[in-house]
């Protein structure tokens, strides 16, 4: 079954077709990067007008690539939240016309679940539960026991920063590009991730996580070398700041805890696999140490299907749907949407 994927929860314009929840048809991503990048960070009502310009010329050319008909469609799944509402808003109403006029099935889909999915979108995907999953992106940080498809125990979640935003805040303290995460990486392969001690979050009989601290104490370093730096945009960094250093370390820090927390949980629940999901899985560090220290098979989404895509949305969609689950035509947008039960 080939089923019309959207997603349009933040800075990302995309639509896909993808068969059986695994097989990608086509995968057409419209990114708004250029646009944010004087803002650093996104701008919510650019993001969502911006939206509304590419979503249908993005839907068409998902469909030409895919070389499919809307007669080929099963079904139109869209991100209903969580994200940003005017976002949200563009990617829903959209898909509500398109299953409406062509009498398919609508199927609401979280996010988060999305981007677990992306996870499936290869040729051997996960086959037994339990699974751990760390979903780390720009707006999430939380470990999921997936003890079967859409069954999900949140076991912790970021009580303040998420790990994306942490890479995005410090980047943008050290000058460098946005996205942060990717521009970090890329600092950090010059400098030494012990030059500086920075603080870890542990927190302790939990799966919780923090960064506003880490954050904090790069400023901290950073005020040493200059006096009035702060989180602002544009503000300009005094001369001597050993940037690549600070990012290795930072970068350290960062990887350490959601290592160090994931392997416990994958001991502590005995899964079968775990899986990294979200913008912040692309990183490099993350994936080799997280291999090295998790006793079972560790597995992440390639670099394209870590950050949002409208594929792993039509995945997850697809997975809902095969399960009997489909939403009415009062789906509604949830900007602070949840996944599965809290501990
Ligand atoms: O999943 P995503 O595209 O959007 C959300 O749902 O939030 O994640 C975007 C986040 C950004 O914060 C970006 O800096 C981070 O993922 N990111 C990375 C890397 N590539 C993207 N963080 C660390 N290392 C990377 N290579
Ligand atoms: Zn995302």
């Amino acid at each position: 079954m080939r089923i019309l994927g959207i997603e349009t929860s933040c800075d990302e314009t995309s639509a896909a077709v993808v068969e059986d929840g695994r097989h990608i048809l086509s995968n057409v991503v419209a990114s708004q990067i250029n646009i944010h990048r004087r803002y650093g960070g996104v701008f919510p009502e650019v993001a969502s007008r911006q939206h509304i310009l590419s979503i249908i010329p993005v839907i068409e050319k998902a469909l030409e690539d895919a070389q499919v008909d809307w007669g080929d469609l099963g079904g139109v799944a869209v991100t209903h939240g969580p994200g940003l509402a005017g976002s949200l808003l563009v990617g829903v109403n959209v898909a509500k016309a398109i299953a409406w006029a062509k009498g398919l099935p609508l199927i609401g889909v979280n996010h988060i679940e999305a981007h677990i999915y992306a996870n499936w979108l290869v040729a051997e995907p996960p086959k037994e539960f339990p699974l751990l999953c760390l979903v780390v992106s720009g707006g999430h940080t939380s470990l999921f026991l997936m003890r079967d498809h859409g069954d999900y125990e949140e076991l912790g979640h970021t009580l303040d920063d998420a790990a994306g935003e942490a890479f995005d805040k410090v980047a943008r303290l050290l000058g460098l590009d946005f996205p942060g995460g990717p521009a970090i990486e890329r600092e950090a392969k010059h400098g030494n991730p012990e030059a500086f001690k920075f603080p870890r979050a542990w927190l302790k009989g939990t799966y919780n996580f923090s960064f506003s601290g880490l954050k904090t104490a790069v400023l901290r370093e950073i005020q040493r070398y200059g006096d009035g730096i702060s989180l602002k945009p544009g503000v300009k960094l005094p001369p001597g700041v050993p940037v690549a250093d600070l990012a290795a370390s930072f970068q350290e820090a960062v990887v350490d805890v959601l290592v160090e927390k994931t392997r416990q949980a994958a001991i502590n629940y005995q899964v079968k696999e775990v899986l990294l999901a979200g913008g912040v899985a692309a990183n490099s560090l993350l994936r080799e140490k997280m291999k090295s220290a998790v006793l079972v098979p560790v597995r992440w989404p390639p670099p394209e299907l870590c950050t949002d895509n409208a594929a792993m949305v039509a995945a997850a969609g697809y997975f809902n749907l095969i399960k009997g689950l489909r939403s009415g035509w009062d789906l509604d947008v949830v900007p602070n949407l949840k996944l599965g039960t809290r501990r």
